[in-house]
């Protein structure tokens, strides 16, 4: 890069927080999408709101693209630097700024580890119940502009459903407040909701605020053996149309768990041979007999399907180990093999139409799936094996099988991703998903926040458009 940029990119931040190294530039340059690696030109570590509108300033009068960072974790590729240019790391934010006890609120920078939001306000009463499986790596502000789910999702909702403010500097420079610190906002559009999800592309959040709950006292956790992986499926609306909405309801195949057990050490859960998948089923709330009924009224649904005998996790360690076990699914996957990872959804009910499909697609096309996720919500992983699939094929009937896979879930009046975004590896199966009216309604707003496409370009819309 221009020694020029890089000496003002050095008098905004400081010399010590401008790296052109190539082993920081390769660091920076993947997330946790596949083994994809796109390395900036030059990684920035701004400390405020300001310096990165100086940063954005700067890459406009160069034109230079400018991706936001955060704890790289991301899987649809959103953080990649694919045309090269500035890596933006909010890294350096990592403040939780006020916990306002009064109004069940927090406010905090972009780089604080979820977990850590998490474990900080639970200290004070209160609950931040989104539970994205990487809560111990990634960055709230990741989660904001992805609009991460997780496994309470099916009872809590997503990221998007605690976002009440948000500050952001602009792709052209200007920082501003999006929206207001109310539970209930009906003035005007809705700017805070468009920058949810919006995957680096419409501005870099420097603050957040987000609504709490207070905390719940108890759970009861079970997972349960099927023999059939479509009954488990089918079991899955069957609990909600019983009257119950669990606080978790997660779908694992039976290589999800395998895979998992040989990966993760010191978990210990029998699992039979002729078992297809699990459910994993949590309730919460503050009254053990409330929750002890709903788990009968559970076992009661459970009774129509063909299962095993369920595993109750009865301490606080066994409860913690069937949460690692679920969470370690997508690193175990990824240990095991090359391999591509789709974030379907769809209605609930659809659910046992999309695995049988995606079945039929993987022998269509030759490859193996191996699918779990968060079934409550009808949103299932499909992770695709490469194992012993040639390079040619790979190449060129995997990407097939993933069009005819989303257009199945579109059928199934679903849509490409969840939770994960569609960032770099999923925007060439937009147009599966949306009109060309649709897509240049969007891609006009990205215009008007960012003229001079500046800002995490090359994401979300297809090459085509
Ligand atoms: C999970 C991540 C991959 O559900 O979304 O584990
Ligand atoms: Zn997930």
């Amino acid at each position: 890069m221009n020694p020029e940029i890089i000496a003002k990119l050095q008098g905004i931040v400081g010399v010590s927080y401008v790296f052109t190294d190539e082993e920081t530039r390769n660091s920076y340059g993947h997330d946790e999408t596949e083994d994809l690696v796109f390395p900036p030109q030059v990684v920035v570590k701004p400390a405020s709101a300001a310096e990165i509108s100086a940063i954005v300033i700067l890459a406009n009068e160069y034109t230079i693209p400018v991706v936001p960072i955060g704890g790289r974790t991301g899987l649809s590729g959103g953080a990649l630097s694919i045309h090269g240019g500035i890596a933006l790391s909010t890294e350096r934010l990592n403040r939780i700024l006020e916990i306002d006890e009064k109004n069940l609120q927090v406010i905090t920078e972009p780089a604080v580890i979820t977990q850590i939001l998490q474990d900080t306000v639970l200290e004070k009463g209160l609950f931040y119940p989104v539970d994205p499986s990487s809560r111990g790596s990634c960055f709230i502000g990741g989660n904001v502009a992805e609009n991460a789910g997780g496994a309470r999702a099916v009872k809590y909702g997503v990221t998007k459903d605690y976002v009440l403010n948000l500050e952001v500097v602009l792709p052209t420079g200007e920082i501003i407040w999006t929206g207001a610190n109310t539970l209930k906002n009906s003035t005007g559009y809705n700017l805070t909701q468009l920058l949810v999800g919006s995957e680096g592309t419409l501005g870099i959040i420097t603050k957040i605020v987000l609504k709490l709950l207070p905390k719940n006292h108890h759970n009861v956790l079970m997972l349960v053996p099927f023999f059939k992986a479509g009954e488990a499926c089918e079991a899955v609306s069957a609990i909600f149309r019983a009257g119950i909405v669990p606080s978790a309801l997660e779908f694992m195949e039976r290589d999800a768990i395998d895979w998992t057990l040989r990966f993760i050490d010191g978990i210990n859960v029998p699992v039979k041979e002729t078992i297809e998948a699990h459910l994993l089923i949590e309730v919460d709330g503050n009254y053990p007999d409330i929750l002890f009924a709903e788990a009968e009224k559970i076992m009661q649904v459970l009774e129509s399907f063909e299962i095993d005998e369920i595993l109750f996790a009865d301490s606080d360690d066994q409860k913690n180990a069937l949460w690692k076990m679920r969470r370690g699914v997508a690193e175990a996957v990824k240990a095991n093999s090359v391999y591509k990872e789709e974030d379907t959804v769809v209605p609930r009910y659809e659910l046992p139409r999309l695995l049988e499909g995606i079945k039929i697609i993987g022998a269509k096309y030759g490859f193996q799936s191996v699918c779990y996720g968060h079934a409550g919500d009808g949103n299932l992983h499909v992770n695709i094996i490469k194992g012993a699939m040639t390079d040619e094929n790979w190449k060129t009937e995997v990407p097939k099988g993933i069009r005819e896979i989303f257009e199945l879930t579109v059928a199934l009046k679903g849509t490409l991703s969840g939770e994960h975004g569609i960032g770099y590896v999923q925007k060439n199966y937009m147009d599966i998903a949306f009109s060309d009216k649709q897509l240049l309604l969007m891609k006009g707003i990205k215009t008007l926040f960012d003229p001079n496409n500046i800002l995490n370009p090359g994401k979300i819309f297809p090459d085509t458009l």
